[in-house]
């Protein structure tokens, strides 16, 4: 397939991932698509440990790096913030009794810092801390670099385009997206409110045209809510250049969720996948569970904004992740999960979306030739 993406960046498919699973970025590239690691999260060894893994088994293909490009991003480092001023009593009261109601036993005294410490780490707060991970993923021949939040400084983007290196942006809102162009990026994904993660609430079938409209003749990839061939065919219907999905890759075999979160997955609804500030203070769509449910019962405390809701409520997380407590058990998901399933390989997932692509492009020509 040819679009203005797959030219710009000698790929074979406009099929784009989002994952934070090395094997999902190397099966998606080496399908003939592109893998791109989430790396907001990571730490730089993390990153330079996956990427150096990514680089070895990719076969020479195209691959990217997503991350938050340093701009206005919050300002202190988290070991610098007085937590125990800015984390109120009533949240920690109320996250301790849930745990204990729950009977999610506490971590291993032997390891509860340790563990604690690596999920902090995973906070790239400062403008520093985040060029860390700029840094490391530029000693790699990354094609690609997408910026998660906010509007990347042109310096920045110019910079990554004189290393050959393309630079997009994820956008919510069609006026974002012109920001982004004024930035310098080469091309948009335009992400809809059914998807996974961090959203707006502007759905995909009306803000996809409006973005691709915005900054034509500016690429664009669509996203939110695309895990096969039909959803995939209606983007490019409306002028999308290629598909970006992210939840879709959740529940295949590369994918490192663990096997109990997998069976939550795949039992779940398209309406069990909520908006919701429990995990990190910003809205975020992801599956329903208890944990999102008991911040909206009578009497709970208000989230806290970004980053200290993800700080407050990182060691309840991993109680209920280490415990195996699946009805507490979260992830960020977008509304296609109701349709996921069955675990199947990346590889299945991109030939059966091709497949459903092919038809439902032949059905549409289809209309308009007889007509
Ligand atoms: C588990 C998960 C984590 C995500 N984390 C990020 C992130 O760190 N940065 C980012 O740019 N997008 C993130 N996203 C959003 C994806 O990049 C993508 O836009 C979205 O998944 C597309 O919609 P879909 O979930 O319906 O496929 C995440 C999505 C999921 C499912």
């Amino acid at each position: 397939m040819k679009t203005p993406i797959t030219e710009m960046l000698g790929i074979e498919l406009p099929i784009f991932a989002f994952s934070h699973c090395r094997d999902v970025v190397v099966e998606v590239s080496k399908a003939g698509g592109m893998g791109v690691l989430g790396a907001s999260g990571f730490s730089p060894e993390r990153l330079e440990e996956e990427l150096r893994w990514i680089d070895a088994h990719v076969d020479g293909k195209p691959y990217g790096v997503d991350l938050l490009i340093p701009n206005t991003y919050e300002k202190r480092a988290v070991g610098k913030l007085d937590l125990d001023v800015l984390i109120p009593r009533e949240t920690r009261e109320f996250l301790a009794n849930k745990c204990a109601e729950a009977n999610i036993p506490p971590l291993p005294e032997s390891e509860a810092a340790e563990l604690l410490k690596t999920q902090l780490d995973k906070i790239q707060m400062t403008p520093e801390e985040a060029t860390g991970l700029l840094d490391v993923a530029l000693r790699y021949p990354i094609k690609l670099l997408v910026n998660a939040l906010g509007t990347p400084p042109r310096e920045t983007v110019a910079m990554l385009q004189a290393k050959g290196i393309r630079v997009a942006s994820l956008v919510g809102k069609a006026d974002h997206a012109l920001a982004q162009v004024d930035a310098g990026v080469d091309f948009i994904v335009a992400q809809g409110g059914e998807a996974g993660g961090h959203t707006g609430s502007i759905s995909s079938m009306v803000l996809w045209p409006q973005v691709i409209d915005a900054v034509a003749p500016m690429p664009v990839l669509a996203a939110g809510g695309i895990g096969r061939g039909k959803q995939m065919a209606a983007a490019m219907a409306m002028g999308a250049a290629g598909v970006w999905c992210g939840s879709i890759w959740l529940g295949t075999s590369q994918s490192d969720v663990t096997p109990k979160l997998k069976e939550r997955l795949f039992a779940a609804k398209a309406e069990d996948a909520i908006q919701s500030r429990a995990m990190t203070g910003k809205p975020c769509r992801m599956l329903r569970s208890e944990f999102s449910d008991m911040w909206l019962a009578p009497g709970a405390p208000a989230t806290l904004p970004m980053p200290l809701q993800t700080i407050a409520t990182a060691e309840m997380r991993m109680r209920i992740e280490r415990a195996g407590a699946k009805d507490y058990m979260s992830y960020p998901v977008g509304q296609i999960v109701g349709d996921m399933k069955h675990e199947s390989s990346v590889r299945q997932v991109v030939m059966a979306m091709l497949e459903e692509f092919v038809d439902a492009a032949s059905s549409l020509s289809a209309l308009v030739s007889e007509a």
